[in-house]
């Protein structure tokens, strides 16, 4: 990622954040589980750009760092239920927790990380700097975001058992389980900054675009990214039935054999690695990465568009450098 001396000093800021946390030592199969799922690392967007916006809006980022910890913390135990949901047993390179300890356990740990994510917040409600209204608005943001997050993690396992799902219901299930708190993320650094209602609705905006294709871009390196880097399981989607960008345009561009091909692939229990690949490869001879990379590409380039409207300064840069090198991400 850049490497300017801002974007460092936020990451240390954000890191040591995280590392402070007073996480009791018992018991031990609830605490250790959350910690771990923090120190396994991560590349820290979400508490990055709560920062970017409030310093964007000229505020003090000092003030974004109970709401950079909550998005983060909130981020994490999504990504420790999401596991369990798609049978993922990998997670930055890492076992995902519940294969490390178990169900239950991943369950539970990720409840205490949900209510750990809310009490960040109470600091706003300390410090008299804020008003009760900007309290209660990242309180409601924050609320609106798990709950569309909710939404629209259901919707993604609703459509597994589902054979077509719409262009604009893909949409609608990336909106919520993404993009809503990439947006939030944004819009909580602005109220941390005391920003005017415009400023913060442009920039929940912003977080939205940016969501969009971030997600889709997720389902693109989830077919073709180097497992390596990328942490999770090659062609873990396809094993797992998700109708993603890449399956709901390979479905429409194939013909019937084709589609009854990708179909069976995704409906069956226990793919084989050879039928997984194959319906790779038929995305590829259906043009079905080149298109998804520039469907990417659109959103990211609308999310730039939208950062234009800011006032220059060195945390917008900082916000163009991100959306940038996420642009270009391979991991
Ligand atoms: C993974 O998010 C979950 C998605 C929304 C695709 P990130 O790619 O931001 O995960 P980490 O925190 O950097 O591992
Ligand atoms: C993740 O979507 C969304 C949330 C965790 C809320 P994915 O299931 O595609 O994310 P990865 O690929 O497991 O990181
Ligand atoms: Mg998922
Ligand atoms: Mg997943
Ligand atoms: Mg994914």
């Amino acid at each position: 990622m850049s490497t300017s001396k801002l974007h460092r000093q936020l990451l240390e800021k954000i890191e040591k954040g995280l590392q402070d946390l007073l996480l009791p030592d018992d018991p031990q199969t609830l605490y250790q589980p959350f910690r771990y799922a923090l120190d396994v690392g991560g590349k820290r967007i979400r508490p990055l750009l709560t920062c970017l916006a409030c310093g964007i809006c000229g505020g003090d980022t000092e003030d974004a760092l109970p709401a950079a910890l909550a998005v983060e913390i909130l981020h994490n135990f999504t990504l420790v239920h999401d596991d369990i949901m798609d049978s993922a047993e990998t997670r930055r390179g890492e076992p995902s927790v519940y294969k490390k300890w178990n169900e239950n356990i991943a369950i539970l740990s990720g409840d205490v990380m949900f209510a750990d994510a809310y009490r960040q917040l109470a600091a706003y409600g300390q410090n008299d700097a804020f008003t009760k209204q900007e309290y209660t608005a990242l309180h409601d943001v924050f609320s609106e975001a798990v709950i569309t997050v909710c939404e629209g993690q259901a919707l993604d396992m609703e459509f597994v058992n589902r054979t077509s799902v719409s262009h604009n219901e893909y949409i609608r299930m990336i909106a919520g389980k993404t993009a809503a708190l990439l947006s939030a993320s944004l819009e909580m650094g602005a109220i941390a900054a005391h920003a005017s209602p415009q400023m913060r609705e442009e920039l929940a905006e912003l977080g939205h675009e940016m969501g969009i294709a971030f997600q889709i871009q997720d389902d693109l390196l989830d077919a073709v990214a180097d497992p390596e880097k990328f942490g999770k399981k090659p062609g873990g989607d396809i094993y797992e039935g998700k109708k993603t960008y890449l399956t709901i345009l390979a479905l429409e561009r194939a013909d019937e054999d084709q589609k009854r091909f990708i179909q069976s692939v995704l409906d069956a229990q226990d793919p084989t690695q050879e039928e997984v690949e194959k319906v790779l490869s038929l995305m590829g001879s259906l043009n079905v990465l080149d298109d998804v990379a520039a469907e990417t590409d659109q959103h990211y380039q609308k999310a730039l568009n939208l950062l234009q409207s800011f006032d220059s300064s060195e945390y917008q840069q900082e916000l163009k450098n991100l959306l940038i090198f996420l642009r270009n991400r391979d991991h």
